[in-house]
């Protein structure tokens, strides 16, 4: 189960070729995810050999081979967890049945549209990300890019086996709409509105991966908790993807922090203005950037109060994060969760149903995992000597969906006039200005182990190899 057959067009761990009718479904879906990658993918590197990882198993340990490939030539395919014998559904009112290999015919729109939402962010991330390999920093984040875009790829193609498996005419159709919607266009837009804005800049990127690809991180626990056990297996096997991209946009800010530092000791200044004519990006713009990518990322949560979400869990379609390592009942009802409203100019902790609250819930989870890593990146600034400190805004910060939308809200929580944001908000949110200069120091470094003068060289390099190591080569 664990191997991977690579022999067969599309290589999997399901024994696709048992099931002619689905092999040929897929096959014919193949091409068009193709055209959409040469069509939609990194700009201008389909000719490129990258130094990329690809699973050959999914045991925890060496799933992963590392050679150069073209980005097309990639071996896109479907790999599930290996099934977890005697796996029960954990939790909501099915609690204690054995999971379910089949839709349950009641919960079958209800699965489709969470399998939709989660299937659509995987290609529209890739579209916004496509023509960042223009301006890399380096060879090695080039090759980042590129692996984490081949793996969102991936994890498309992760969600059209599910529609098509199991989901008849309805998946198939679906799955074609899959990559007819694209990021930020007018008339036929992705699902969700922060994979409609663009990722300009590497700093963009990095905030991107850390915070938004977190935010899959959340999703994708949530749902491999699920009864329905294709799409658990699936959302196992995608979270060990997942944390590379991470990785990527946690040492990315990171090393960013550690290049302003360099240049704020050699010149013996913070000033913003001085810092920007040696090249490199001052704290104060980190901290912008960091405010809108955290704040557009946790609106991707949802409402605070959602009878959607009461109806996902109580149907055992999608958990808690970590639903099985949590010492309650697992149905929740009776159980009461603390929110926040607004009154007056006052946000006030209000007592809720939790079974209606957990968005809200599963948005407090990444809020905790998010500022751990906010803390790691103080430790850079620290380190240097220095007492700026980054910090994650309030919650109601720049809020577009739940309670706080349409509420002006500072960093710090204060609830505020709308006059008062208009004053300050180029103090919150990256202005024309700051994105501007961000995107004046975006050149292209392609020599092998070179680095653009904004950011830091990284500690090591992908799979032990030299930080210098030919990552792409460009034929
Ligand atoms: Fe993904
Ligand atoms: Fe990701």
């Amino acid at each position: 189960m664990s191997s991977i057959n690579y022999s067969e067009k599309i290589p999997n761990n399901v024994n696709l070729s048992e099931d002619r009718a689905l092999q040929r479904a897929l096959e014919h879906w193949q091409p068009n995810y193709l055209q959409w990658w040469r069509d939609m993918g990194p700009d201008g590197s389909q000719n490129f050999d990258v130094y990329l990882r690809t699973a050959i198993s999914t045991t925890p340990d060496g799933w992963a081979q590392f050679g150069h490939v073209k980005m097309p030539d990639y071996r896109w395919g479907i790999f599930l967890n290996a099934p977890e014998a005697d796996r029960q559904v954990n939790f909501g009112e099915h609690k204690g049945e054995a999971a379910w290999q089949d839709v349950p015919g009641e919960h079958r729109a209800n699965l489709r549209r969470i399998i939709v939402t989660q299937g659509d962010t995987e290609p529209a991330s890739v579209e916004q990300q496509r023509h960042l390999g223009l301006t890399c920093p380096s060879q090695y984040d080039l090759r980042n890019l590129f692996q984490v875009n081949v793996e969102e790829g991936r994890h498309l193609w992760a969600m059209v086996y599910l529609l098509h498996k199991y989901f008849g005419r309805d998946g198939r159709e679906e799955a074609e709409a899959l990559l007819q919607r694209n990021s930020g266009s007018e008339d036929n837009p992705r699902i969700l509105q922060a994979f409609n804005e663009e990722t300009p800049d590497w700093l963009a990127f990095y905030m991107f991966t850390y915070f938004t690809d977190r935010d899959g991180k959340f999703q994708l626990c949530a749902l491999a908790e699920s009864g329905f056990d294709p799409l658990s297996r699936t959302c196992r096997f995608m979270l060990t993807e997942e944390a590379h991209h991470m990785f990527v946009g946690e040492s990315g800010v990171s090393r960013t922090i550690q290049r302003t530092c360099e240049v704020m000791k050699q010149t013996g200044t913070d000033d913003p203005a001085v810092l920007r004519q040696h090249g490199v990006i001052d704290l104060p713009t980190i901290q912008r950037y960091l405010n809108f990518h955290f704040s557009v990322t946790i609106d991707l949560f949802g409402a605070d109060q959602s009878s959607n979400a009461a109806t996902f869990y109580a149907s055992g379609l999608k958990g808690r994060y970590e639903e099985t390592k949590r010492n309650d009942d697992h149905q929740l009802k009776g159980e009461h969760y603390k929110i926040l409203e607004v009154q007056g100019d006052k946000l006030v902790e209000k007592e809720v149903p939790m079974l209606n609250s957990l968005n809200e819930v599963l948005r407090d989870d990444y809020i905790k995992d998010s500022i751990a890593g906010i803390g790691r990146w103080n430790k850079v600034i620290e380190k240097a000597g220095f007492s700026f400190r980054l910090q994650a805004p309030h919650k109601a910060f720049n809020r577009h969906i739940g309670t706080f939308a349409g509420i002006r809200v500072a960093p710090d929580g204060r609830v505020i006039s709308e006059a008062e944001w208009q004053a300050n908000v180029r103090n919150w949110l990256a202005t024309e200005e700051d994105r501007a200069y961000v995107a004046s120091l975006m050149g292209r470094v392609v020599e092998p182990g070179k680095m653009a003068n904004w950011i830091a060289p990284p500690a090591v390099g992908i799979n032990r190899q030299p930080v210098d190591f030919d990552y792409v080569r460009f034929n």
